[in-house]
This record gives structure tokens, C-alpha cells and sequence, in this order.
């Protein structure tokens, strides 16, 4: 894999208009999500609900990837065609995730660390065999009374690269997300200088690692209020804050920048994302790449009748990739 096609990857992936769908739970994180619709965590019903989503009609209009778990790179359609298959014939390129987790950073008490390092060159030669063409590590900075630590910031950014620099290696395009979580009461300008912090580490250390950058994707936090904060910041205020710190860090080389939605509501996580593109010309597209903000209604409406409710699941997604879609162009309107 050439230099080029890392760089054609990752603007195919922040194509005007598209973002990315997040389906890369682990199998202890879907358990919950399954577990909140009184859904059992068995394989076959993991499987059949990633079907339902990834076989959404028309989803490629407005998707560009999806971030895949291990198990789910492997799995095919009730019908037998692999999962990677329908991505393609969709216009989906398939990405993985292959952080194992988020581990206390010893030393630290409250603060942690993404591991899977170890082995991470051989398990990214067999997910591009299996047809990978990006893969994510999203590391978790916690913002409490004493924390972010520095080094916990560093740990993670260095772990970042490295993982980065192995992706680049296998022609594998990195997905970076270093995460600043939501949790706390702090307000919005804690969340600024935490996530500044943590994205001039990142850069650093990428570019102490060789990363190329035009072959990289950053997946980041937006700068909002803390989830306990009793003054919430307004749309505008979260467009304004993060598009000031992601200019005060991010360099202007970088194909593309994609959200998480962390936790906010399905509109909310939509608003921001179109504030954001309203606010007139920008070093590299804003676009998506939201887990629980594609996926919460259509997840509600199949966890209550996986036969009876198969379409209109379906077509929730639909309508929150469109909008997401719209959002990333600046053109989405809540009504
Ligand atoms: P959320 O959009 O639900 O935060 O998930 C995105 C993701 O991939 C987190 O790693």
C-alpha cells in the first residue's frame, strides 16, 4: 500500500457530506446496550443486530466507513455474505477497532490507559487481509479535581502513535481518538484547556513517531460543559470552543476530522456538528463518526420487536446518517 492510498482513504472517508457509524463496541460494551432493551448478549443476537444496521438501504449515501469490533469483521449476513462484503457493494469501507480497552494507569488512582500494543503489527496484517482499511484506538482522558495528570495524557498520546505508526505500516489508516470524556461538573472552559492539552500532546507525538499526517484521521471530543454542570453551554458556545481549539492544535495537513457523540443526545450531537460547519471555511471537513447518536432509536425500536420493528429500525438509521450528513455540510435543519 502506497502513501497515496493511505491519503485517498482518508479523504474518502470525510467525503463531502458522509461521516462514519460507530458499531465498534466490545463485547462487554454491547452487552450493556443490548442489556437496556432486554436483549440477551449472545452472538447470534450481536450479529443479527450489526445486519440490521449495516444492510440499511441506501446507507452509503451518507456513510462512509464503519468502525467494525473483531468478532464483527468476521461475521457474514443471515444469508452467508460477509459483513465486509455489503460494506463494499455499499460504498462502506470497513474499519476496526483495535484498542484492547481502557486499564488503570498504575500510579494513577482514577485515571487510565489504553492498552493492546503487544502483537497489534500481526493482528493488523489479518484485519487488512480480512479487508480492514482503517482502524481506531480511542484512549479516555477523566477530568476530575486533580486530573488529567500530564502523564496520563502523555501515556496515551505516546500508545496513540505508536499504534498509528504500526497502522501506517500495515497501509492501514490510523483513526485517532483520544477521548476527553463528558463526565464531571466542570464547565466548558476546564474542557477547552483538557482537550487542548491532550491533541498538542497527541501532534507531538505523532509527529515524533513519523505519522504522516495526510494519512491519518483524528476522531475527537467536542469542548462542552461537563454532563453535571450546572450552566450548560449553548450550541453556538460548543461550535465556538471547539473549532478555536482544534484550530489552536490541529494542523492544517490533516484530511479530515470526525466526531464521537460521547453520551449527547441524537439532535444535540447533530446540531453541534452543523454549528460547527455553518461557521464558515475550515482547515479539514468536520464530519461524523457517532455511535450512540446513529444507532440509540434504531436500537430501541429493534430490541422491541427484532421482527415487527426491522425496517423502521432501519429507516432511523437512514434518517440519522442523512441528518448527520446534512450537519456535516452545514445544511441540517431540526425540523
Ligand atoms: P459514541 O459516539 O457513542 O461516543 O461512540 C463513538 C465511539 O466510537 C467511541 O469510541
Amino acid at each position: 500500500m502506497s502513501i497515496d492510498q493511505l491519503e485517498e482513504i482518508a479523504r474518502a472517508m470525510v467525503a463531502p457530506g458522509k461521516g462514519i457509524i460507530a458499531i465498534d463496541e466490545s463485547t462487554a460494551t454491547i452487552a450493556k446496550r443490548l442489556a437496556s432493551v432486554n436483549v440477551e448478549n449472545s452472538e447470534e443476537h450481536r450479529r443479527a443486530y450489526r445486519e440490521m444496521l449495516l444492510t440499511t438501504p441506501n446507507l452509503g449515501q451518507h456513510i462512509s466507513g464503519a468502525i467494525l469490533y473483531d468478532e464483527t469483521l468476521r461475521q457474514s449476513t443471515r444469508d452467508g455474505v460477509p459483513f465486509t462484503k455489503v460494506m463494499l457493494d455499499a460504498g462502506i469501507i470497513p474499519g476496526i477497532k483495535v484498542d484492547m480497552g481502557a486499564k488503570p494507569l498504575a500510579g494513577f488512582p482514577g485515571e487510565v490507559v489504553t492498552e493492546g500494543l503487544d502483537g497489534l503489527r500481526d493482528r493488523l496484517a489479518e484485519y487488512a487481509k480480512l479487508g480492514a482499511r482503517f482502524a481506531k484506538w480511542r484512549a479516555v482522558i477523566r477530568i476530575a479535581e486533580d486530573a488529567p495528570s500530564g502523564t496520563c495524557i502523555e501515556a496515551n498520546c505516546h500508545a496513540l502513535a505508536r499504534y498509528a505508526a504500526l497502522c501506517q505500516e500495515a497501509g492501514i489508516v490510523p483513526m485517532v481518538e483520544p477521548e476527553v470524556l463528558m463526565d464531571g461538573d466542570h464547565d466548558i472552559d476546564v474542557c477547552y484547556d483538557v482537550t487542548e492539552a491532550t491533541l498538542r500532546s497527541l501532534f507531538g507525538a505523532l509527529y515524533e513517531h513519523n505519522i504522516l499526517i495526510e494519512g491519518t484521521i483524528l476522531k475527537a471530543s467536542m469542548v462542552v460543559s461537563g454532563a453535571d454542570c450546572e450552566e450548560q453551554a449553548s450550541v453556538d458556545e460548543v461550535a465556538e470552543a471547539t473549532i478555536r481549539c482544534l484550530k489552536a492544535t490541529v494542523p492544517a495537513n490533516l484530511p479530515g476530522i470526525v466526531f464521537l457523540s460521547g453520551g449527547q443526545s441524537d439532535e444535540r450531537a447533530t446540531a453541534h456538528l452543523d454549528a460547527m460547519n455553518r461557521k464558515g471555511s475550515l482547515p479539514w471537513p468536520l464530519s461524523f463518526s457517532y455511535g450512540r447518536a446513529m444507532q440509540s432509536a434504531a436500537l430501541k425500536l429493534w430490541g422491541a420487536d427484532m421482527v415487527g420493528n426491522y425496517d423502521k429500525a432501519q429507516e432511523t438509521v437512514f434518517h440519522r446518517a442523512r441528518d448527520n450528513g446534512l450537519a456535516a455540510l452545514g445544511q441540517w435543519s431540526s425540523n
